[in-house]
């Protein structure tokens, strides 16, 4: 069983797709294995995308990741990783496939609902960034 972090972003918590997000992945049998809402700091976001920060696009997406609610879980299931970034759809809405939670919902590259995982290095550094062992169940 392998084990992935998601992110409801703050345009996906903003816009009340919170219950759609969740809907979609337990009908995809995934199990949310731990749960919170939080607002980061701008700090915390940039610590949490610091593989991202030569990128010319790292201060936009830290202020907005940072601008509001979030909810972030921990989600298990087999090869989920890869399953829940198909779920999610390509990064840039206009490439994500018909029927997944970017395609459908996206407004902008970074205003893109929701974030997960990209392999099992990410998951171990993402889970652990915003849990401890005692906040994630062990089935
Ligand atoms: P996410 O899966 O959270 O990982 C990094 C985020 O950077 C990505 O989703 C996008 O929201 C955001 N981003 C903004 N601009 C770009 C870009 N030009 N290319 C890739 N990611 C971008």
């Amino acid at each position: 069983m392998e084990k992935t972090l998601s992110i409801i972003k703050p345009d996906g918590v903003g816009r009340g797709l919170i219950g759609e997000v969740i809907k979609r992945l337990e009908n995809s049998d995934m199990k949310i294995i731990a749960m919170k809402m939080l607002k980061m700091s701008r700090k915390q976001a940039q610590g949490f995308y610091a593989v991202h920060k030569e990128r010319p696009f790292f201060d936009s997406l830290t202020d907005f990741m940072s601008s509001g609610t979030v909810v972030v879980m921990v989600l298990e299931g087999e090869n989920v990783i890869s399953r829940y970034r198909d779920l999610m759809g390509a990064t840039n809405y206009k490439e994500a496939e018909e029927g997944t939670i970017r395609r459908d919902f996206a407004t902008d590259i970074e205003r893109n609902v929701v974030h997960g995982s990209d392999s099992q290095k990410s998951a171990s550094f993402e889970i652990g960034y915003f849990f401890n062992s005692f906040e994630i169940i062990n089935r």
